[in-house]
């Protein structure tokens, strides 16, 4: 039995309706005479309470609201990769074709092109036994995605009986037909998937892997895991949108699945003119490629900016079954609390701190949790992983607000932007002091392995002269930098060179905008070589004022610049060059 019932109540987005005893929690159903999407969130009684997806304007109590028997479900098969979606996967393009304006009420399309034809190659024969999570063939999605045809993961499996052979088929074609216990199923290229539950898998990985992105401060000094939870707050205009575009582009993962979540004018811009205009730099080819949209805006219903997260995390959780890295960016998430915030009031819930619902944390925690480096189901055996990364845009950048201490509790690593250092441009502007990662150990044994054995321990030296400068920083605020000696003087001298030629690094720079892990090394080793041996150059008679004079220093702030990746063994030289530097001055044997 459906639910059919009618419409008590009406506040925006929130729809009350009575006679609904059939319908079940987050169960879809149709609203009114236009036949509006809304989803069940609360149930008393045969009373509903319903978010709508659009626009309730017109709508009047005493309509009907229908029960679909099925909870809010996203599409996956071939055709979303280089899709922009509305939060419940609806295309925006074919929205705005069929209203006429950006986005029409009680129309439903299709999130993929059904007709599109693909090239199938089969991987299982008529009579092989199959599973759950079984690759049953794959095509081309795109031109940088080979798209694995998978079982539904609630399929019982069985025995194929038929199976089409290489050719071009679209998702509506049977392309197989399984047997078990004498009933059969057929299966498409495409299943759905409800958003609010996780895809299972089959064993969950230590998050080992480090993701690459390029950016020194975020590989170097606060890595995120293959797998693993990131955040990036940070108040108004201090560089929360350019480090994600960043990731998006940069980091070694093959699907980008990218949330934007606008308010105002410029942050809708930038998610649906300028993201589809970037480029995948290592291949030339439009990052679309790889991409999926997920875009709210300001005049789209709140109820869609909450199923945002889900429905994006779902799709990549699809691809990560597929044995892909998977990278998902939420930009931002304070306006998809504010959307739940909102949906709360409506339904007249008690409000918690500032005003947004006592399950604000619940909510992040189940979005934050569905982050990991897998084993997937079936066969053939493969590894896949989804990394998360929000940002939140405290205002005034107050990260004592709900939104971040939350998110605090759930993610690993913490990316805080500071507005000084974004004011005196200092870019990317994370605060390397108020900034920490839960994965240094986890990843150090990947660059121990991959980039050098001493990888850990030259990081600690770096990090450790960024952290005695910030020490001494309060002393020479009271009584100026004479008042220190010429080791200290060094280590804020050392420092400077630390944050300008590693931390620093210009997104717009066509070398500086990725820097290779072997790089990101050899830099920092250099600098820390360079404070090394200048202590001890001090120690042995040196003068300060000539190790400041040294030109190598000049070479060193430029290297991250003026070396690209594929000339590093120039920085070796820049080794030399730097000891004998130090001979001159100190006369000292140098031992780099
Ligand atoms: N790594 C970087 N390299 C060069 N410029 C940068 C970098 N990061 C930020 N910027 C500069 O800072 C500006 C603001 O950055 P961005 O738009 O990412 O901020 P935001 O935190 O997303 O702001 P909003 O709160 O408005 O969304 C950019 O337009 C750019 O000029
Ligand atoms: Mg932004």
């Amino acid at each position: 039995m459906v639910a059919q019932g009618k419409i008590t109540w009406i506040s925006g987005p929130a729809v009350r309706a009575d006679g609904m005893s059939e319908a079940k929690m987050y169960e879809t159903v149709s609203v009114g005479k236009d036949k509006l999407i809304g989803e069940v969130i609360r149930l008393t009684g045969d009373e509903a309470f319903i978010q709508v997806y659009e626009s309730t304007s017109g709508l009047k109590p005493g309509e009907p609201v229908i029960g679909t028997g099925n909870p809010l479900s996203v599409l996956l098969g071939p055709g979303i990769i280089g899709q922009i979606y509305d939060g419940i996967q609806r295309p925006l393009k074919e929205l705005s074709k069929k209203s006429g304006s950006f986005i029409g009420r009680g129309i439903t399309t299709s999130p993929v092109d059904m007709i599109k034809k693909y090239h199938f190659i089969p991987t299982v024969k008529v009579g092989d036994e199959i599973h759950h999570g079984d690759v049953i063939g794959t095509v081309k999605e795109s031109e940088l995605i080979d798209h694995s045809i998978m079982v539904p993961p609630d399929h019982k499996g069985g025995k194929i009986t038929n199976i089409v052979s290489e050719g071009e088929y679209n998702l509506e074609t049977e392309i197989a037909t399984v047997e078990k216990d004498g009933s059969s199923s057929t299966l498409k290229m495409y299943h759905r998937w409800p958003v609010r539950k996780p895809r299972p898998y089959q064993k969950r990985h230590d998050p080992t892997i480090p993701l690459l992105t390029g950016q020194r401060i975020l590989d170097t000094f606060f890595p995120l895991a293959k797998g693993g939870t990131g955040s990036i707050p940070g108040a108004f205009g201090t560089g929360k949108t350019v480090t994600l575009h960043q990731i998006a582009k940069w980091a070694d993962s093959q699907v980008v699945v990218y949330i934007g979540c606008g308010e105002r004018g410029n942050e809708m811009t930038e998610v649906l003119v300028e993201f589809p205009k970037l480029k995948d730099p290592r291949t030339g080819k439009p990052l679309m490629e790889r991409t999926v949209l997920v875009a709210n805006t300001s005049n789209m219903p709140v109820a869609a900016r909450e199923a945002s997260i889900y429905t994006g995390v779902t799709i990549a959780e699809y691809y990560r079954d597929m044995g892909k890295d998977v990278v998902l960016v939420a930009d931002s998430t304070s306006r998809w609390a504010e959307a739940l915030r909102e949906m709360s009031g409506r339904l007249e819930e008690m409000p918690a701190e500032e005003g947004y619902p006592s399950y604000l944390a619940s909510r992040l925690a189940e979005f934050y949790e569905r982050a990991g480096r897998v084993l997937a189901l079936g066969s053939p055996e493969r590894d896949g992983s989804v990394t998360l990364i929000g940002a939140v845009s405290p205002s005034g950048g107050d990260f004592t607000e709900p939104v971040t201490t939350h998110t605090m509790r759930f993610i690993k690593t913490f990316w805080a932007l500071d507005a000084k250092l974004a004011y005196s441009r200092h870019y990317p502007s994370i605060n390397w002091m108020n900034s920490y990662s839960g994965y240094l150990s986890d990843v150090a044994k990947w660059w121990t392995e991959n980039i050098s054995k001493d990888w850990l321990n030259i990081r600690s030296q770096a990090y450790a002269i960024l952290q005695r400068e910030d020490t001494l920083k309060e002393i020479v605020r009271l009584l100026g930098p004479e008042a220190l000696p010429d080791e200290e003087k060094l280590i804020l001298e050392v420092a400077r060179m630390i944050k300008i030629g590693i931390l620093q690094q210009n997104s717009f720079d066509e070398v500086d905008t990725y820097c290779s892990p072997k790089k990101q090394f050899k830099l920092m080793k250099l600098l820390v070589d360079f404070y090394n041996t200048g202590q001890q150059a001090l120690k042995d008679g040196a003068s300060l004022v000539d190790i400041r004079a040294m030109s190598v220093i000049s070479t060193l702030l430029k290297a991250k610049m003026e070396i690209k990746d594929d000339e590093i063994e120039k920085l070796d030289q820049i080794s030399n060059t730097m000891a004998n530097q130090f001979k001159s001055i100190a006369g000292i044997k140098v031992t780099t």
